[in-house]
């Protein structure tokens, strides 16, 4: 996998980050959980895609949290890296399914937050895009959740069995021009 270090031209990188070329492994091989490869397109709004697109993808791990001690501690999750969408604008992530935070036995269904995948996807000249990746299998997406989906333009992935049991799901972003 190559590697090369994120240049300041996009705002909200770190410098000296390391930028993956179209395939991010985002957690270990050895990580605990269940495998899942996310796979897409960055496209503008006319279907058009987006080369050189630089994700940040992070999540929780198989148990609900951010860090081993910090539950709760998403500007420093452990699972988190950086993508670079190739000339086709498309990316992959290897990851696992996270878990959803935990919360309270007696946690109302709106407080049971579904298990998500962050995006934050910058591009030049276009608006920076934040969203969650949610997915339609999980008890947690109730409709509550689903609205809220809806209306923050959150992707419901479905994940898909391949050959072999290994799963897979796509997360399609389109981005908007700066203005
Ligand atoms: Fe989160």
């Amino acid at each position: 996998m190559a590697l090369c270090v994120a240049i300041a031209l996009l705002g909200g990188l770190a410098l000296g980050q390391e930028v993956s070329d179209r395939l991010l492994q985002l957690a270990p091989k050895s990580e605990p959980g269940v495998k899942l490869v996310v796979r897409g397109t960055v496209r503008d709004e006319g279907g058009k895609p987006v080369p050189g697109a630089v994700l940040r993808v992070f999540q929780t791990d198989a148990r609900g949290w951010y860090t081993p001690t910090k539950v709760m501690d998403e500007p420093n999750a452990r699972l988190q890296g950086y993508v670079r969408t190739g000339a086709d604008g498309r990316y992959e992530v290897r990851t696992i399914r996270p878990g959803g935070y935990p919360h309270a036995p007696n946690a109302r269904k709106s407080e049971r937050i579904p298990a998500h995948i962050h995006f934050e996807v910058r591009a030049e000249g276009f608006a920076l895009r934040r969203l969650q990746l949610v997915f339609d299998d999980d008890p947690r997406m109730t409709p509550y959740w689903r609205e809220w989906a809806k209306k923050d333009r959150n992707p419901i992935a479905k994940v898909e069995r391949g050959y072999g049991g290994k799963r897979s799901c796509k997360c399609e972003i389109v981005l908007a021009r700066a203005r």
